[in-house]
């Protein structure tokens, strides 16, 4: 079946390492973090109660784009048309009592099976505040699966046995959703950013922000004077090498500022070492004022 497509501020003691490679840059990242994902995923599907969720999140911005550009192949399965009874019921109340109900295991089983029939790998994720926390390496690797089934669940969630039929759960974060729409939305959002030709130039997600394990550096556009605040001479300068340094000083501020966890991650050059140190100064002679 074929439905639409459619901080602490300054950590004294931060655990930095030190490293005698190249300093950091932004097409140097991470090992494990890897270059963009050349194929990256080709189709994702989704089962959901409510496909018209999805409406307004892939009618706009880079899913609409990836989807016209045929970058990734959307597919939205309503759960209920694997039902079988007239009132199209997805969900039954609990064995041993309580409030809410549950979703069945058959229709689910049914679509899982429709969906992935006759082809090889579909990695099947269950939306769940169980699961995995859904970040940044986890979005890199996700993007290199050919095809991916993200599961909505609803209600207080699935049968315990449709699991079986299921390869892992992620989890936006440590609160309770609805239902698992909105995780789902979130998950090909960030996924399609790492698709060959979505977001126009490759750098500007390479610049982004854990890409390179660090926070990204501050943005400037016009005009030059904002209510009396002034754009950073150093980016007027035209002076590249400035511009680079100020970039890389700023960003290692920024992790500083509000997530000094993140420097526990990173490999550092002794140039970003120093420009380390120049940052923790300007942060502090800021507090100070
Ligand atoms: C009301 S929740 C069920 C919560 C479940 N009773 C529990 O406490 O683990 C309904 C559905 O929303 C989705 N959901 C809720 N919170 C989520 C989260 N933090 N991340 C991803 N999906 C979530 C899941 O698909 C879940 O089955």
């Amino acid at each position: 079946m074929r439905t639409p497509r459619i901080d602490t501020l300054m950590a004294p003691n931060l655990n930095v390492k030190k490293t005698t490679k190249a300093p950091l840059s932004t097409s140097a990242a991470r090992p494990e973090q890897g270059p963009l994902a050349k194929g990256g995923c080709r189709r994702i599907d989704i089962l959901t109660l409510f496909p018209g969720y999805f409406e307004g999140p892939f009618a706009v911005s880079m899913v609409k784009r990836a989807t016209a550009k045929k970058a990734v192949d959307l597919r939205l399965h309503d759960l209920r048309k694997y039902t079988t009874d007239k009132r199209h019921t997805a969900d039954d109340v609990l064995y041993g009592g309580g409030a809410g109900m549950v979703m069945k295991p058959e229709p689910l089983v049914k679509a899982l099976s429709a969906i992935r029939r006759g082809r090889k790998k579909v990695k099947t994720l269950l939306m769940s505040p169980q699961g995995r926390r859904f970040n940044h390496a986890m979005a890199m690797d996700l993007s290199r699966e050919k095809s991916l089934l993200l599961v909505c669940g609803h209600y207080e969630g699935v049968d315990e046995r449709a699991m079986k039929w299921i390869d892992g759960e992620v989890s936006l974060g440590d609160y309770v959703l609805t239902g698992g729409e909105p995780a789902a939305a979130v998950i090909v959002d960030a996924l399609v950013r790492f698709l060959p030709g979505v977001v126009g130039d490759r750098q500007s997600v390479e610049k982004d922000s854990f890409f390179n394990g660090l926070l990204d550096y501050p943005h400037y556009t016009r005009p030059r004077s904002f209510k009396g605040m002034k754009v950073p001479e150093v980016l007027l300068s035209g002076n590249h090498a400035q511009i680079e340094r100020w970039r890389k000083k700023e960003s290692l501020k920024n992790t500083l500022a509000k997530r000094p966890d993140l420097l526990g991650g990173v490999a550092l050059s002794e140039g970003d070492l120093e420009l380390l140190r120049e940052a923790r100064e300007e942060l502090e002679q800021k507090k100070k004022l």
